[in-house]
């Protein structure tokens, strides 16, 4: 009986997602995406390095997948997805094909400059061969930071806590991008933004992950079970213990996620000796297995995708 609630559970919310991040975010959304490419299905992205770019090094992480794109190598980065898939780390390369990513960098972004997004990008385009189902976003006179049309800094800003407003609603391009033609926007409802335990889906001092994320909850998906799932990911110093919900309320998701049913999570990592910033993991911090199913903090991510803190709670 438990066996069989939890197998209709995870078909119904874990079996498709959607992602999207800044920064460090992006970079882990895309390896998410790559690693379950056959249940992630849409992946947006604000300022991504290429997946692998760091080859597990914490010094490649602050030079190849940041400013000094001329050390990435786009054919051994698809090589590494090729036979971590061949080797069944992560789903099949096939598999990315069928999905939908949107890359927005900024013009000004001199944090994770358009180089290097434009080698993520080239690294999409050879696994996505049908050009419809990747939309890139280049000409913003936007700094390195999450783009809003109401919500934070200057456009050009590249400072805590980086959402910037750019008049542009990125939230709105990326969601309709990747799920489909949307419900008018309405207001958040603010008691609808909640924090869960994220220590119930891992060990979150080994994950690196704090002990609370959070969740914008619509209405409707707390009596409903056929809400689609978000998952979005804060940039290195964009945490909760860093920003306050700065990011998880004015991120513009949340009034879309409202009046479309969509289930918007929002983990979260925590700063450690090895990790100051709070980044996501997109070196091995957490262990060489990071960009793999495996990995700590795929692993506690993807979990929460299949069950849903709400789920949770209501066992
Ligand atoms: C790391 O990945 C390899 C290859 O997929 C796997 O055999 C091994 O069990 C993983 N190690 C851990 C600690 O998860």
């Amino acid at each position: 009986m438990v066996a069989l609630f939890l197998l209709f559970v995870s078909e119904v919310y874990g079996f498709n997602y959607t992602v999207s991040g800044f920064g460090s975010g992006a970079n882990f959304a895309h390896q998410l995406h790559i690693a379950h490419s056959g249940t992630v299905i849409g992946a947006g992205l604000v300022a991504p390095s290429p997946y692998y770019c760091a080859m597990g090094s914490m010094a490649r992480a602050a030079t190849a997948c940041r400013v000094n794109s001329y050390l990435l190598n786009l054919e051994s980065m698809i090589l590494y997805t090729i036979n971590a898939a061949t080797a069944s780390s992560i789903d099949n390369v096939k598999d990315i094909s069928n999905d939908r990513v949107f890359i927005l960098s900024g013009l000004y972004d001199k944090t994770v400059p358009q180089s290097t997004v434009s080698v993520t990008l080239q690294y999409y385009q050879n696994f996505i061969t049908n050009s419809y189902k990747i939309d890139s976003v280049f000409n913003l006179f936007a700094g390195h930071g999450w783009v809003t049309d109401n919500a934070g800094g200057p456009c050009w800003a590249s400072t805590a806590p980086f959402i910037i407003n750019c008049g542009y609603d990125m939230a709105s391009y990326m969601l309709t991008f990747l799920i489909g033609n949307l419900n008018p926007k309405t207001l958040q409802i603010p008691t609808n933004l909640m924090s869960f335990d994220q220590s119930d889906y891992v060990d979150i001092w080994q994950a690196g992950l704090s002990t609370r994320g959070f969740v914008y909850l619509p209405q409707y998906c707390v009596t409903n079970n056929d809400c689609f799932i978000h998952m979005a990911f804060h940039g290195c110093r964009q945490n909760y213990d860093m920003v306050g919900d700065v990011f998880v309320r004015e991120s513009g998701l949340n009034e879309w996620a409202e009046s479309n049913k969509i289930i918007v999570i929002y983990p979260q990592t925590v700063a450690t000796s090895g990790n100051l910033d709070g980044c996501w993991d997109y070196w091995g911090y957490t262990g060489a297995n990071y960009t793999y199913q495996s990995g700590l903090q795929i692993y506690a991510v993807n979990q929460m995708a299949i069950k849903p803190p709400h789920v949770l709670w209501s066992n």
